[in-house]
């Protein structure tokens, strides 16, 4: 018998306000031909000004303790993936626990941008098998809406606002791929390539928060490579073929990239979960909330095998498979 970390429930929460392509093109030179072409993204969440990442976090957190029966209280980790906090500290996982957890139990945020929820889902894992924790909720939490330069046409159409969270919980397996539950997480990183895609601004440099800034053709040709990479890396160490996966449930940045993965892996592109065309980019939150989505509209099946993987600035990269 070993523990295995079960996600007992998910959960998401999308911003009112839509804005829409047709939208973006009264403010700079874009249209909505050119966005789905290269992107695939129609529409996307703006969260309202007195909205917070940690509101967006809560109300996730809370629909995912909702399904999986669980109270708050009995949560003794709080993780938020986020590239977006309410501040630049404390972490926005804090303001999460102080409001639907009990005083004392550990959180903490971490950064790994749109791989954000990949890593966390990882440092949970480990943190349960370790027996340091029983019942995880790992969110993934997003405003990127303030970090665009809404003059910046190439950035400013391709990221969305919104939160996805799941609840894990420590059950028992056999030690087989036939468990429910995370079967094994692969991280990775390559700082060189930090300058492609990063946010102008930070503490200890501008004392701003900055604004994304791109070199989107030489992320795209990254993303594919290491996405697949990342892929076969999840599939060799359960020793499963891509015929073995329910659903693939990736990173959401452009629709090609979707495509391109899915191509290279040969997957079927009806087992690919797709939000992009409805949420854009919501970087850490992207995971989380194509998997609510799945679950929400009855594709994803307890029981049923699902990779997840992400990659972003850093760069970073990783997959998780997981029985649901
Ligand atoms: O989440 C982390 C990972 N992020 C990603 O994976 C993003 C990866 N990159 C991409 O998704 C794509 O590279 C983009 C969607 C960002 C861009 O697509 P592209 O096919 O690589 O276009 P491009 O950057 O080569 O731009 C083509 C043209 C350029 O004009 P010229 O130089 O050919 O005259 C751009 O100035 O399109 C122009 N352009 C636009 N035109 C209309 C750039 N942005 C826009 C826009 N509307 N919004």
């Amino acid at each position: 018998m070993i523990i295995r970390s079960v996600i007992q429930g998910v959960g998401s929460y999308l911003p009112e306000k839509i804005l829409t392509n047709a939208d973006l093109a009264k403010k700079v030179d874009t249209s909505d031909e050119w966005i789905v072409e290269r992107s695939g993204i129609r529409e996307r969440h703006i969260a309202a000004d007195n909205e917070k990442t940690s509101d967006l976090a809560i109300a996730a957190a809370t629909q995912a303790l909702a399904a999986a029966g669980r109270d708050g209280k009995d949560v003794d980790l709080f993780i938020v993936a986020t590239a977006t906090p309410d501040q630049t500290f404390p972490a926005t996982a804090a303001r999460v626990q102080a409001a639907l957890g009990r005083p004392g139990v550990p959180s903490f945020d971490i950064q790994a941008v749109c791989s954000g929820f990949v890593y966390g889902v990882a440092v949970a894992d480990n943190f349960m098998k370790a027996g340091q924790a029983k019942c995880a909720v790992l969110i993934g939490a997003e405003v990127f809406s303030r970090i665009l330069d809404w003059t910046d046409r190439a950035t400013c159409v391709l990221f969305g606002d919104g939160a996805g969270a799941v609840v894990l919980g420590v059950e028992e397996g056999k030690g087989t791929t036939g468990d429910r539950g995370v079967l094994s997480t692969h991280l990775h990183s390559d700082g060189r390539h930090h300058d492609m895609l990063y946010c102008d601004g930070g503490p200890s440099t501008t004392q701003t928060a900055g604004y994304i800034r791109m070199k989107g053709k030489e992320v795209f040709r990254h993303a594919v490579v290491n996405l697949a990479d990342a892929v076969h890396e999840a599939l060799a160490a359960n020793n499963v073929s891509i015929d073995d996966v329910d659903w693939l449930v990736p990173h959401q940045a452009n629709k090609r990239i979707l495509d391109g993965t899915a191509h290279k892996l040969g997957l079927d592109p009806a087992k690919v979960i797709v939000t992009v065309d409805r949420h854009a980019n919501t970087s850490a939150a992207s995971i989380p909330l194509a998997l609510a989505s799945g679950v929400a509209d009855g594709r994803i099946k307890p029981g049923n095998l699902v990779l997840m993987e992400a990659m972003g600035g850093g760069f970073t990269w990783g997959s998780a498979l997981v029985r649901m």
